[in-house]
Formats: structure tokens, C-alpha cells, sequence
């Protein structure tokens, strides 16, 4: 019999990965949050807004896990290298649909410092949403440097380098159907 996928190990970069979070666990967690949404959105037609790259396979999986009327669409970050000591900065790219009025959940793969979901909670705001809902996959809350709460999470996991199901290395491994995450024999190599 054919081992599962899930079990083996996977190298990028010369680091080892080890299985984390199995697809089956993910799909069982997705279901729970669409059944959540779609209480919470009752008299609403939300507009998703998936954050890519990364929040593709979630936002895909999410949206067919919410049993009501709903939108989506897609922005991306473009970030400027090289700012000096500020970092990066961001720019929303993409976002030409007219949200004023409407229930915006805005969907990510993970919430690791919350520089990233703080920024896009500003911009959207400037457009005057009614509300603005965050829906992330994982959530390091340890590793949380705003004052943000997400208002649904997949998974509170430590803070540690994972990769899977659109969380990428270096734009690798977006595909495993399976989350996996950087082998403690690795750890003093990670660099993120
Ligand atoms: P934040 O702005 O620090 O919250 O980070 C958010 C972004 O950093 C995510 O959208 C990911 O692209 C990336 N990121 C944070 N943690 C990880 C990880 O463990 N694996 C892969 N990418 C990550
Ligand atoms: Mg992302």
C-alpha cells in the first residue's frame, strides 16, 4: 500500500519539512468556518477578497464552504524593497470592485506580525466598507505585533516556519494539499 502523502517529509532549499496539518484536518476546520460565515453573513452578500498570493487554496476551498449568496475577488501586495530602516512598504493592487456599503471578509493564508492584514484594513476602510471581517488560516499569534483580532481562524499555531497549501518558500510548495512545517533540526538555517 502506498504511503499517504502526508507522512513524508518534503526538502526545498536543502531544509527538511515535516508534516503538520493534514489536508483532512484542513477541510474539516474550512467546513466549520463557512458554517460560522454563513450565520454571521445572514442578510448580507458578502464580497470575499482573497489575498494572493498565498490565501488562493483557502479562499477557493472557504467560498464553497459558505452556503449564502457571496462575491470574490482578488488583491495582491506589491512590496518596495529597500526603504531603509522602515522596511517594506505595500501597496494594494487589484481591488476595482466599488465596496462601499458592503460586508468585506478579507481572506489570509496567515497572520504572522499583522503588518500585512493591518495595512489592508486601512485601505479598505478609506473605501467605507459597512464592516470588514478577517478570515485567516493560521494564525501566530505569538509572533502578533498590532492590535488586530481576526474574526475567524483556521489554526493558532507557535511561531515556526511552515509551508503548504498556498504558503510558499520562496514561491515553491504553494501545491501540497497537506501544511508543513520547518524540522527543529533545521531550525537554526530558517531565515524568514
Ligand atoms: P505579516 O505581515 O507579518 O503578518 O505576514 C504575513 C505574510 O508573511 C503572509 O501573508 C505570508 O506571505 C508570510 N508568512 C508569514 N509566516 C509565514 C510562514 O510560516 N510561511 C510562509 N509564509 C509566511
Ligand atoms: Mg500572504
Amino acid at each position: 500500500m502506498d504511503t499517504p502523502n502526508c507522512t513524508k517529509l518534503k526538502t526545498y532549499q536543502g531544509l527538511t519539512f515535516e508534516p503538520y496539518i493534514e489536508s483532512d484536518k484542513i477541510k474539516e476546520r474550512v467546513a466549520e468556518i463557512g458554517a460560522q460565515i454563513t450565520r454571521d453573513c445572514e442578510g448580507t452578500v458578502p464580497l470575499f477578497v482573497c489575498v494572493l498570493n498565498g490565501a488562493f487554496p483557502f479562499a477557493s476551498d472557504l467560498i464553497r464552504a459558505v452556503d449564502c449568496d457571496a462575491e470574490i475577488a482578488f488583491i495582491r501586495l506589491k512590496s518596495y524593497e529597500g526603504m531603509g530602516s522602515t522596511g517594506k512598504v505595500k501597496e494594494v493592487m487589484g481591488l476595482t470592485e466599488n465596496i462601499e456599503g458592503r460586508t468585506i471578509i478579507l481572506v489570509e493564508d496567515i497572520i504572522d506580525t499583522g503588518n500585512t492584514i493591518v495595512k489592508l484594513i486601512d485601505d479598505m476602510k478609506a473605501h467605507n466598507p459597512a464592516r470588514i471581517k478577517v478570515a485567516t488560516l493560521l494564525f501566530k499569534e505569538d509572533a502578533l505585533q498590532h492590535k488586530v483580532e481576526p474574526d475567524y481562524v483556521g489554526f493558532n499555531i507557535p511561531t515556526k516556519f511552515i509551508i503548504g497549501y498556498g504558503l510558499d518558500l520562496d514561491g515553491m510548495a504553494r501545491n501540497l494539499p497537506d501544511i508543513y512545517v520547518l524540522s527543529e533540526k533545521d531550525k537554526d538555517k530558517e531565515n524568514v
